[in-house]
């Protein structure tokens, strides 16, 4: 090959390459492993800062030694995201807003750069910790004279380039941010990505995406808003409506297992910077955006606003101080978990019983270990959720360890007895024994009535939540099951694509969920006759399930007749995808424990002086009952004991054989709880009765005590029952 061929040869494939690189999309991975520190993360800090952070400078120098006078330490910002429990941070200095300064010694002149290396000292700082950093980049010239200054300098950007390069315009502007991100990609391997705001048009002609995957390829990018399968992730900035305030963001613009990133302002007012003031942080809706997010392919950024010299404000400082010790107690339920009822399989998230709201997360290395979040408790002392084929071998409360009550039947799991509820996000540890009941993925024959090309019905099946079916549009539209032979069939479990709204967030916003269905069984798949249930599922997150009465049969038809998008959303309107659907042939076991009483007998208490144990009269539990002086202020005094500080119900066991009514006032820890209470005639002296009432416990030891106001003294006093927190 003589030298001139080889030449063009290279030329060629030069060419090639780049009309490749040029066309094809920069990439196009729905999971990779340069994502798993994402993937494995809690969620992140997002940090506003710049020189536009109060007190506002316009003097680049005066701004870093005013940074560096502050006391500015990147070691503060890591351990300020490590009380968050977060695991990367994304610094958003080179804002539009505030003064596009960058804080690291460029060699691109056109806006403030600082001599003293933050960037890259908060690179290190943070991967000694085993934390990343993110930086963020802006698209956007249009605050250029933001606050009556001019933040950018043309001429010397001009001047730098060789020709008038405008930066007050978007293509101008395109071309410096271009050039800085070759400059940091070339400055920071360590760099845990690009944290994008929107987009710009300079950047896509000139091919940034593939350039940055190909020379940083371990970089993640995120985009704020653009939905692209070019990112890692698609963020939402300011954008995520809740409902309630705490819960998933109501949009998820891309399916999982995509990342998404909701960037929540923490304190919920004021500025998205530091502007001098330090409103307070809303505990409860920022630990419940925190923690309904923790493991889901959505990450919470908390978005803090940094002072000057990088001190957060008090309130900020506050709260992080107290979520490290709040986070700390819960940690193995945050830390190293996926969130279930989506993706990953566990107990239903949601909304559940008498009002009450939380999530469920599942532990990465122990399938079969769960926890529930209660974020918003219900007004009952009893907690019901879909258990989702799992048998429930335990429960406890994470933070103090009381085993708490549960039964479980019909696919629900109930726990019992509950109060005392945390204030933000009561845990409990829930330990399984596996799923139960559930036809595996490999086992039926799928179908449909209408598919469109690539999403076929097998995918809907196929044990991979990446693959899923697409009904084209149609609906009704029905989706088939051969079980092969007669099984029995309980329930249908759908996950359904999560990449649309809960809400309707407007007319072109809408979910695209299965709204009715029908269902019907047939032995031959021919004759079906009609549905065996009907029905309407809400728009909700997560696993829906569609409960039939039991039947054994061979085919299994889910017909969808509609679902909730309006015509008005054309890119949703009759849009069907799933993931993965399944038969359940029964509900998982129905197991538990029952909450027994904790028995306090009378005669192992103390009692007034005078006070007899006897043992004449039977029908009493234990040795015998305390038979009090006849004689205002007889008492007899229990000693409690309370794992939680709870209010509990009791049941004082008593029998008076007269016909004259012996008030007692019931104490707890010295406070009257029930002044005079009647403990009236029961018959006889053989005649027991209950006198129950609600008191309020704090954990460790308490006394009640009962003491006569009348003459008589107290009646026959047989035990104290306190309703146990759990089984004994
Ligand atoms: C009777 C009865 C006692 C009871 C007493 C009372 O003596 O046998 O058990 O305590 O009346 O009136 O208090
Ligand atoms: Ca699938």
């Amino acid at each position: 090959m003589t030298r001139r061929l080889l030449a063009r040869l290279v030329l060629v494939g030069a060419l090639l390459l780049g009309v490749l690189t040029l066309q094809s999309p920069a990439r196009a991975d729905l999971e990779h492993p340069r994502q798993d520190f994402l993937r494995s993360s809690v969620g992140g800090l997002f940090l506003h800062w710049g020189q536009r952070t109060a007190p506002s400078h316009t003097s680049c120098s005066q701004w870093e030694s005013d940074v560096t006078g502050g006391g500015w330490t990147p070691d503060y910002w890591v351990q300020e995201a490590q009380k968050l429990h977060t695991q990367y941070l994304v610094l958003a200095t080179f804002h539009s807003r505030l003064g596009y300064a960058r804080p690291w010694p460029s060699k691109i002149p056109g806006s403030c750069s600082t001599k003293r290396d933050f960037l890259g000292e908060l690179i290190t700082a943070a991967k000694a910790k085993g934390l990343k950093t993110i930086l963020y980049m802006t698209d956007d010239p249009q605050w250029h004279d933001e606050g009556g200054h001019e933040w950018l300098d043309s001429a010397a950007y001009s001047k730098y380039k060789g020709r008038t390069v405008d930066l007050t315009g978007r293509d101008g502007f395109g071309e410096f941010s271009y050039d800085n991100f070759f400059e940091v990609m070339d400055r920071y391997p360590d760099l845990g990505g690009f944290w994008i705001d929107n987009d710009n048009a300079y950047w896509e002609s000139h091919n940034l995406y593939a350039q940055v995957y190909q020379k940083r390829p371990n970089y993640t990018i995120s985009n704020n808003n653009e939905d692209t399968p070019i990112m890692d992730m698609i963020s939402n900035e300011q954008k995520t409506g809740m409902s309630p305030s705490y819960d998933y963001p109501q949009a998820v613009y891309t399916a999982a297992p995509r990342l998404v990133e909701a960037d929540f302002k923490l304190p919920s007012t004021g500025s998205w910077w530091y502007t001098g003031s330090d409103p307070a942080v809303d505990r409860k809706l920022t630990l419940g955006r925190l923690i309904t997010n923790v493991g889901s392919s959505v990450k919470a950024l908390m978005a803090e606003t940094a002072m000057v010299g990088g001190r957060l404000p008090g309130n900020q400082v506050a709260f992080n101080n107290f979520a490290k010790g709040y986070l700390d107690a819960i940690a193995e339920s945050v830390h190293g978990t996926e969130g279930g009822g989506y993706l990953h399989g566990g107990l239903a998230p949601g909304f559940w019983n008498d009002g009450s709201h939380g999530v469920t997360t599942v532990s990465r290395t122990d399938p079969d270990k769960h926890y529930i979040h209660v974020l918003t408790p219900p007004s009952t002392s009893t907690l019901r959720l879909r258990d989702n084929g799992y048998r429930v071998t335990g429960v406890t409360n994470l933070r103090t360890g009381a085993p708490i009550a549960y039964s479980q039947s019909g696919g629900t799991l109930s726990l019992t007895g509950l109060g005392g509820w945390d204030p933000y996000d009561t845990v409990f540890n829930v330990t399984t024994a596996g799923r139960e009941g559930i036809v595996p993925a490999s086992s039926y024959t799928m179908s449909a009535s209408a598919s469109a090309g690539g999403h076929g019905a097998a995918a809907a099946a196929d044990g991979d939540y990446r693959t899923y079916w697409d009904s084209n549009k149609t609906t009704p539209v029905s989706l088939r099951f051969d079980l092969g032979s007669a099984k029995r069939v309980q329930y249908i479990g759908v996950n359904q694509r999560e990449d649309s709204v809960s809400y309707a967030r407007s007319g072109t916003e809408q979910s695209a969920r299965i709204r009715d269905y029908r269902v019907y069984v047939s032995n031959d798949g021919t004759t079906w006759g009609s549905p065996v249930k009907t029905g309407t599922l809400p728009s909700r997150r997560g696993v829906a399930f569609i409960d039939i009465p039991a039947t054994t049969t061979r085919h299994v038809r889910l017909e969808v007749v509609n679902t909730h998008a309006e015509s008005s959303d054309s890119t949703r309107y009759k849009r069907l995808r799933i993931d993965e659907a399944w038969i359940g042939t029964a509900y998982a076991a129905g197991g538990g424990t029952t909450p027994t009483p904790n028995r306090y007998e009378a005669e192992n208490g103390a009692y007034s002086t005078g006070s007899t144990v006897d043992s004449d009269h039977t029908g009493f539990t234990g040795t015998g009952f305390v038979n009090t002086p006849n004689a205002v202020g007889a008492y007899v005094e229990w000693t409690v004991q309370s794992a939680t500080a709870r209010s509990a119900s009791i049941a004082i066991r008593y029998a008076n054989g007269t016909t004259t009514g012996r008030p007692l006032d019931v104490s707890v820890n010295g406070t009257v709880v029930s002044a005079g209470r009647a403990f009236d005639g029961t018959g006889s002296w053989t005649t027991w009765a209950d006198s129950i009432l609600t008191v309020p416990l704090t954990a460790g030891a308490n006394t009640v005590r009962v003491t006569a106001t009348s003459a008589n003294g107290a009646p026959n006093l047989d035990h104290l029952d306190v309703e146990a927190s759990c089984c004994v």
